[in-house]
């Protein structure tokens, strides 16, 4: 189940370069649930292909208000389309369509759709930043949110001209999330801000040496994903690692070492709600780091180690209203170990996975926790894909914490 399941959405492309991202629109929707249908501007035709909207869509693409067979000619009814759509979301929104649709001009289908809809209707402009801050496009946007339309900031950056500045579309993500957002105004994490740590650390030995381990980070990005996708804020504190997040609501802080996890940890922890150690931390570092790199030599050599900051430990002695819950990865003894980490570490919760379940564990896509409580409550999970490890997690945080 998505969070956009059973929405129809119509999607109404207008001829600007941003049409470019319009397939990973397109996929962002039907990723979270919903049908799409995909109506264009005829000059949207150059800059993204029918064919790639129609098979992702699954939908033929409707751009003029006839089709084009000859023998069989169809009308393209505007008002089925808009009675058809729960939302219209018109992106890219060119200057020409704004300006369009604030005039109520009706030339093309698009514009025809947009005059006869009854649904909520969604605009992310796209322009130059010129363009955007023109006094014309201001008022047509004003002029557009005064109908009760829902006019979506832009983004800044690098834009098509080669200019930096204000008037990118916002990306698919974050598109898709002002949707899912209206269509859930009560997502249980709507927010709420949630820090995770994630992957591993790496401790200088020299300039080209670390002391690491082989955690990959995927169980702390499937859960940012879930809570960004319960509607949390996150931000993920993380190691170095492969894994990407595309996700608006994550914010990444990339970190190396153990005390560098621990100062972003240290800033960010007093103002969230919900805390989760599942970084694979550094135990030990090496006491000094080599200023140039240590020279082979034929005797032994021995690094003295001496321990890192616990930053789950710090989490737990600072605690205030936060829900703190961290991870075990143990080898024996797992449940007595587990529950003694939780309370020693001060914890709401604990997850455990021992390396001894098959496809559990570092690096591998999927894991078997169990999730205790700290009123001793104990919910053992099957094996199942990391996201599904992190959703039956905040399905518990959720529970327990509301
Ligand atoms: O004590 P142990 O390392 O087994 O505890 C594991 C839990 O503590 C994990 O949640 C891990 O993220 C966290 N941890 C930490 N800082 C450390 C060591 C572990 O936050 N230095």
């Amino acid at each position: 189940m998505g969070l956009l399941s059973g929405v129809n959405i119509l999607l109404g492309i207008s001829g600007g370069i941003a049409a470019y991202k319009s397939p990973l629109l397109v996929r962002e929707l039907i990723k979270n649930g919903s049908e799409v249908r995909v109506v264009m501007t005829p000059s949207a035709k150059d800059f993204v292909a029918p064919l790639a909207l129609a098979t992702l869509s699954k939908n033929p693409v409707l751009s003029s208000f006839t089709s084009t067979d000859l023998d069989n000619p169809v009308w393209n009814d505007h008002v089925e389309l808009g009675l058809w759509a729960d939302v219209f979301l018109i992106a890219p929104a060119t200057s020409n369509t704004l300006s369009a649709m604030a005039q109520g001009r009706c030339n093309n289908l698009l514009l025809a759709v947009y005059l006869s809809a009854k649904c909520p209707i969604f605009i992310a402009p796209a322009m130059d930043l010129d363009m955007f801050a023109h006094p014309s496009n201001q008022k047509n946007m004003e002029t557009l949110s005064s109908f009760g339309n829902k006019v979506l900031p832009v983004d800044e950056g690098f834009l098509a001209s080669g200019l930096q500045g204000k008037g990118r579309m916002l990306e698919p993500k974050a598109i898709a999330m002002h949707v899912i957002d209206f269509f859930n105004p009560t997502l249980p994490l709507k927010d709420k801000r949630v820090l995770i740590t994630a992957g591993p650390t790496y401790e200088a030995i020299d300039p080209v040496r670390f002391i690491g381990n082989h955690a990959s980070g995927k169980m702390g990005f499937a859960l940012a994903e879930v809570a960004a996708n319960l509607g949390a804020k996150v931000i993920l504190v993380c190691g170095p690692t492969t894994e990407k997040t595309q996700h608006p609501q994550i914010q990444v802080k990339s970190i190396v070492s153990a005390m560098e996890m621990f100062e972003e940890v240290k800033e960010v922890y007093p103002s969230v709600d919900i805390a989760i150690g599942a970084a694979a931390v550094a135990d030990y570092k090496p006491e000094l780091v080599a200023e140039h790199k240590i020279k082979k030599k034929n005797n032994n050599i021995s690094i003295n180690l001496v321990p890192t900051q616990d930053i789950l430990a710090y989490m737990g002695t600072h605690k205030k209203n936060q829900y703190l819950l961290g991870f075990a990865l143990e080898t024996e003894n797992e449940l007595v170990n587990a529950i003694e980490k939780l309370q020693r570490k001060n914890l709401d919760g604990i997850v455990l996975n021992s390396l001894q379940d098959p496809g559990a564990g570092f690096s591998v896509s999927t894991n078997k926790i169990t999730y205790i409580h700290s009123n001793k409550s104990i919910q053992t999970f099957q094996i199942q894909s990391k996201t599904g490890c992190a959703e039956a997690i905040f399905d518990q945080i959720i529970k327990h914490d509301s």
